[in-house]
């Protein structure tokens, strides 16, 4: 998802870059690693295991694709003064802070997936390498499955849509980070650390959905439920918000509302 549109940003920019993804291109296969490393002048990490419920009973291949590997791209960089920037989630959280998280927060994730990435975050500052860390939430985009894409079929397909309202969060168009990863590539200076990047403002997944619908003119009724009516294999974060007042005032700049970027995305599709 994320990778489709920071190919597309990148083109609009007229940087000079690849795009390297399954089946051509595996990122747990070190020799292919290795190649890529020595051709390249930056790196960009959107390759990862995101089934977050599958990755219950997949934590193996999950920790192989989005920690092991993560740490060998991170070497091979590091040794070639090649840096990164990687995405990872709010999954690093267990969402019991009653405030925004800082990147300053102590990591605590709660299930396989969130672990996996959290490794990968690990690896990149064991490995000595310059690296970026953009942890992101509640992505939605053209490519890909997302939360939007199932309300909008499941409003085709269902009487009544239920949504949890115990979830909070800030949705977050793919292009809006893609945006900032072209900025980052532009820049004189290679900005260090982990950001925390995501939409202005926050909301619950029951209020997204409504908002979809009125957006959509969908009429299927949308009713307000709990995560613990909705027992999944993988545990989910209540409080998925972040504080961006670092990344904003790297950019120079406030990220859009959620309200405003989802609506350009809904008129779009
Ligand atoms: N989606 C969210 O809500 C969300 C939230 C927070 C953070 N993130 C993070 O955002 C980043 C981008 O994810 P996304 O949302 O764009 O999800 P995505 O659409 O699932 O993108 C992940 C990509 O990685 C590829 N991939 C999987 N295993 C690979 C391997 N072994 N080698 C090379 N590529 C591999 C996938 O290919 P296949 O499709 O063929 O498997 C897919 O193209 C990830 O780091 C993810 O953890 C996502």
């Amino acid at each position: 998802m994320l990778g489709t549109d920071l190919m597309a940003c990148c083109r609009k920019k007229n940087l000079n870059v690849y795009g390297y993804d399954l089946p051509e291109f595996d990122i747990t296969d070190a020799p292919s690693l290795k190649k890529i490393v020595s051709a390249s002048s930056c790196i960009v990490n959107c390759a990862a295991y995101t089934n977050v419920d599958r990755a219950e009973q997949e934590e193996p291949l999950a920790a192989q694709i989005n920690g092991h590997s993560v740490g060998v791209l991170a070497r091979l960089a590091g040794g070639a003064d090649i840096p990164v920037v990687h995405i990872s989630t709010d999954f690093v959280f267990d969402g019991m802070q009653d405030r925004p998280y800082l990147e300053t927060d102590l990591p605590n994730p709660i299930n396989a997936y969130g672990r996996s990435k959290l490794e990968g975050e690990k690896q990149l500052a064991a490995a000595g390498c310059r690296y970026c860390i953009l942890r992101v939430e509640w992505t939605y985009g053209r490519a890909g499955v997302n939360f939007v894409k199932k309300i909008l079929e499941a409003a085709q397909t269902r009487p009544v849509l239920k949504v949890v309202d115990d979830q909070i969060g800030s949705p977050t168009a793919v292009k809006e980070i893609a945006a900032v990863i072209g900025q980052i590539l532009e820049r004189k200076e290679f900005p260090e650390g982990i950001f925390h990047l995501a939409a202005a403002g926050y909301t619950s997944r029951y209020e997204m959905a409504r908002f979809i619908g009125r957006i959509k003119g969908i009429h299927t009724p949308i009713e307000p439920c709990k995560t613990a009516d909705f027992p999944s294999p993988a545990k989910r974060p209540l409080n998925s918000r972040f504080n961006c007042s670092k990344i904003e005032t790297l950019l120079g700049k406030k990220m859009k509302s959620w309200q405003e970027s989802l609506t350009e995305f809904l008129e779009q599709l």
